[in-house]
């Protein structure tokens, strides 16, 4: 691939939804009609508030018009260090709540990366190979953090980066705390695709929702393409599609 600095720059269709649910809507639209399109397709799944909506109405899809998930396969953006497939906390259970248990997805072809695995580095490698061997992602779906982070790839995270552990910034353990009985709960290390990862991916669409989300997004689209705020360097992908409330669209 081009090195980073080379690549053309591109901008992001922008889409701003009256409601959350309107917003839910059109994102899940987006993915049936991926899927019904290619029922063997690959999507880059994403854990947080941000999709919650969009699962909801895919499982809609299934059980009202019967949208197939039986040959779609997977890859989830990221996981915890340390917790277990059955931590109400874990991006695994979450998926197995919002999408993977209401659906007829095959459970073979869904991949969280496991942040119990005792040799993290290795598991990432073979979490990159699995997307290779898939046939690479046809469509991502993302959220942005408040920091503009994209998975659990912090600000400074390198354009180039592949699936890896990260530690978390301060700022993304204080987002994440509300989910735990305390903050010192939060851990403090995760597993995510890189930045390199989610760039190969054919198809891109980002979710923000929320005024804390609009400096953010606003950097991400507007500001210089640059590492600290790794959402930016979406930019140099041709094809994505931000889809915002008009809190998060405030900055632009
Ligand atoms: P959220 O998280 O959807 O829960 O806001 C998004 C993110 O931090 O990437």
């Amino acid at each position: 691939m081009m090195p980073f600095l080379d690549r053309p720059l591109h901008h992001p269709k922008i889409v701003v939804k009256d409601t959350v649910q309107q917003l839910a809507q059109h994102v899940a639209g987006i993915f049936a009609e991926a899927i019904t399109d290619n029922p063997s397709i690959v999507l880059g799944l994403a854990t947080g508030q941000s999709p919650v909506g969009t699962y909801q109405e895919l499982v809609d899809w299934h059980r009202r018009r019967g949208l197939d998930f039986s040959r779609v396969t997977s890859f989830n953006l990221d996981e915890y260090v340390g917790l277990a497939a059955d931590h109400p906390q874990s991006f695994r259970y979450f998926m197995q709540q919002q999408l993977f248990d209401p659906t007829n997805i095959d459970p073979d072809r869904t991949h969280v990366p496991d942040g119990t695995h005792d040799d993290l580095s290795e598991h990432a490698r073979q979490y990159e190979r699995a997307i290779e061997r898939a046939g690479g992602i046809d469509l991502q779906l993302l959220g942005i953090g408040t920091n503009g982070h994209i998975g659990f790839n912090e600000p400074g995270s390198p354009p180039e980066s592949r699936t890896r552990v990260i530690s978390l910034s301060e700022q993304t353990i204080a987002a994440n705390a509300p989910y735990f009985p305390s903050i010192h709960q939060v851990p403090r290390r995760a597993i995510t695709m890189g930045i390199g990862t989610i760039l190969e991916a054919r198809q891109i669409v980002m979710i923000a929702l929320g005024s804390n989300k609009a400096a953010a997004v606003a950097e991400a689209v507007a500001g210089p393409v640059s590492p600290s705020c790794p959402a930016s360097c979406l930019r140099t992908h041709a094809n994505v599609t931000v889809v915002l409330d008009h809190e998060a669209a405030a900055g632009l």
